[in-house]
C-alpha cells in the first residue's frame, strides 16, 4: 500500500467513525449561501419549465416537483438564516429576514391554490403559474441581493459554513405533504 492509499484508507476510518458520509464532510466545507444558490437555480429551471409546458400531466409533475424542492428550502431557510438574521441587532437586516417570511408564505398558499385546481391545462391553472413563477423570481432575486448581504455582514466564513450543515439537517427533518 504506498503513502496514498493509506492516506486514503485512514481518511475513510475516520470518516466511518465519525459516522458522517461524505455528503456530510462535503456540507462542512460549503457556504450555505452556495448551496441556497444552487438550489435557487434548480428552482427556477423547474417553474421555467412548468410556465412553457403545455401537457396536463407534465404540468403536474412539475408542481409536484417544485413542491418537493421549495417546502424543505423554504422552512430550513427560515428556521437558519432568516432566524440568524432576523435575532440581529440590525433594523434592516430583522426586515429583511421578516419579508421572507411574508413572501414564503404567499409562495406557500400560490401552491395550494394550483394543488386545489383540477384541470392542469385549464386558463385558471396558467395564470396560477404566472403568479407562481413573478413570485417566486421576484423573492430569489430579492433574497439574494438582501438576505445574502445581511448573511455576509454578521456573520464569518466559518460561521456559514456550520449553518450549512444546520440547514441540511434542518431540511430532512421537512415532511411535505
Ligand atoms: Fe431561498
Ligand atoms: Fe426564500
Amino acid at each position: 500500500m504506498d503513502f496514498l492509499d493509506k492516506v486514503k484508507k485512514a481518511g475513510r476510518d475516520l470518516e466511518k467513525k465519525l459516522t458522517l458520509s461524505t455528503e456530510d464532510f462535503a456540507a462542512f466545507d460549503t457556504d450555505v449561501l452556495d448551496t441556497l444558490e444552487k438550489e435557487h437555480d434548480e428552482v427556477k429551471a423547474l417553474l421555467e419549465q412548468l410556465v412553457k409546458s403545455e401537457s396536463g400531466s407534465a404540468r403536474k409533475a412539475l408542481l409536484k416537483k417544485i413542491k418537493l424542492a421549495l417546502v424543505p428550502h423554504s422552512r430550513a431557510e427560515e428556521k437558519i438564516v432568516y432566524n440568524a438574521v432576523i435575532a440581529q441587532k440590525d433594523k434592516d437586516a430583522k426586515i429583511d429576514g421578516e419579508e421572507g417570511y411574508h413572501e414564503h408564505a404567499l409562495a406557500d398558499k400560490m401552491l395550494a391554490t394550483l394543488g386545489k385546481i383540477s384541470t392542469a391545462t385549464s386558463p385558471e391553472f396558467s395564470a396560477g403559474t404566472k403568479v407562481l413563477k413573478e413570485l417566486l423570481d421576484h423573492h430569489i432575486s430579492e433574497e439574494e441581493r438582501n438576505i445574502w448581504k445581511d448573511v455576509q455582514k454578521h456573520f464569518s466564513a466559518d460561521q456559514r459554513a456550520e449553518m450549512n450543515v444546520q440547514y441540511l439537517k434542518e431540511k430532512k427533518k421537512v415532511r411535505v405533504s
